[in-house]
């Protein structure tokens, strides 16, 4: 029989089939889960079980306004939760199990808790890729509600340990798969309207959706003051170090780590030195051949171990917003403006 963890062990670090097994019995018990998805660590609960669902709250000290996805084994899943549109059956054709997420109306009988949709009339939906995500899904048997697996407003997890770091005790086992893939949270898309609306930027572009949609999808992902946020996420300091991020950086201040993007020989130190000659505690690079997919892959972790107090703020050289590259410099441009 599993015990939940009553906040006073660390969680086990398991992988294997025996752990995908009890991962999905601790699931069907009531206990928090995080798990890997080809794009962050997700922290799972039964989305069944509001008690269950309330814990993740709880865990992550995240405000009640904000909704969860509910990840699913398959679209038919999907298509019992919500009312399922022939935009959203169209994408789930072309894009599911991947790294994107449904906003869609949630059915009369919806029986997920309605604490997943945070008072809304909506419910954010997803399959994931991810071989562990998929045999817990399946073998779980429900519908897994799981934001990013990191205390509210702080960087998503890509690996075990950032989990760890971030929730210890708070999570009853984590189910290890290594590194993410993708390594920046999924594209949200608003399905509910006429028209589709991207509401968070991810591995999937806007240009994507219109191509298999024949539509235009409109691009909302930054909140306005003046109008009520879609998403309530949005509102929120996402994704941050603990220190200064400061973006397009085309040298250093004195104090600060080099978070490198293609070549970083020319970068020099304000008052003088030479960025490569810093310490390799200070110094990371996305990707030395300036590809966009590695640099993603790479960005939580490497703002993660950059993010210590002997550095005075990190320092992002500037990245292309083309392809993965705009939700790079999104989660980045929300990083800087949180300290
Ligand atoms: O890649 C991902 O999406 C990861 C993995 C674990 O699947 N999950 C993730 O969840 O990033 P979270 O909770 O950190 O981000 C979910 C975002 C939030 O910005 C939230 O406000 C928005 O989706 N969201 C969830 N339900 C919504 C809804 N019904 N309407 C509008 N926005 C919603
Ligand atoms: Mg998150």
């Amino acid at each position: 029989m599993n015990s939940l963890n009553q906040g006073k062990d660390k969680p086990a670090v398991k992988g294997g089939d025996a752990a995908i097994r009890e991962a999905a019995d601790l699931i069907n018990a009531g206990g928090l889960v995080a798990f890997p998805t080809e794009t962050v660590y997700g922290l799972g609960a039964n989305a069944l079980d509001g008690q269950a669902v309330a814990r993740i709250f709880e865990a992550k000290q995240r405000p009640d306004f904000n909704p969860l996805i509910v990840h699913c084994a398959d679209t038919e899943q999907a298509a019992e939760l919500t009312e399922f549109t022939p935009y959203a059956q169209l994408l789930a054709e072309h894009l599911w199990p991947g790294p994107i997420t449904f906003i869609l109306k949630r059915k009369a009988d919806c029986p997920v808790s309605e604490l997943c949709s945070a008072g809304l009339p909506t419910l954010a939906v997803r399959v994931p890729q991810h071989k562990l995500a998929r045999e817990l899904l399946q073998r779980a048997g429900v519908p897994i509600a799981a934001p990013s697996a990191n205390r509210s407003g702080r960087l998503s997890p890509t690996a075990p340990v950032h989990v760890l770091e971030s929730l210890g005790n708070a999570v009853d086992m984590i189910l290890a798969g290594g590194a993410c893939e993708v390594g920046l949270e999924s594209t949200v898309v608003d399905l509910t309207g006429e028209q589709p609306v991207l509401l968070r930027s991810g591995a999937i572009i806007a240009e994507q959706l219109e191509q298999i949609l024949e539509s235009e999808v409109l691009v909302e992902t930054e909140s306005t003051n003046d109008s009520a946020p879609k998403s309530p996420g949005q509102t929120l300091n996402h994704y941050a170090p603990s220190i200064p991020v400061r973006m397009n950086a085309v040298d250093l201040e004195p104090g600060e780590a080099l978070l490198a993007f293609g070549s970083d020989k020319f970068m020099g130190i304000k008052g003088g030195g030479a960025a490569k000659d810093l310490p390799d505690s200070s110094r990371r690079n996305l990707s030395k051949e300036s590809d966009l997919n590695e640099a993603a892959a790479n960005l939580f972790r490497m703002l993660h171990e950059l993010d210590c107090p002997e550095h005075k703020g990190i320092a992002v050289m500037p990245m292309p917003k083309m392809g993965i590259g705009i939700a790079i410099n999104d989660r980045l441009k929300r990083a800087s403006q949180s300290v």
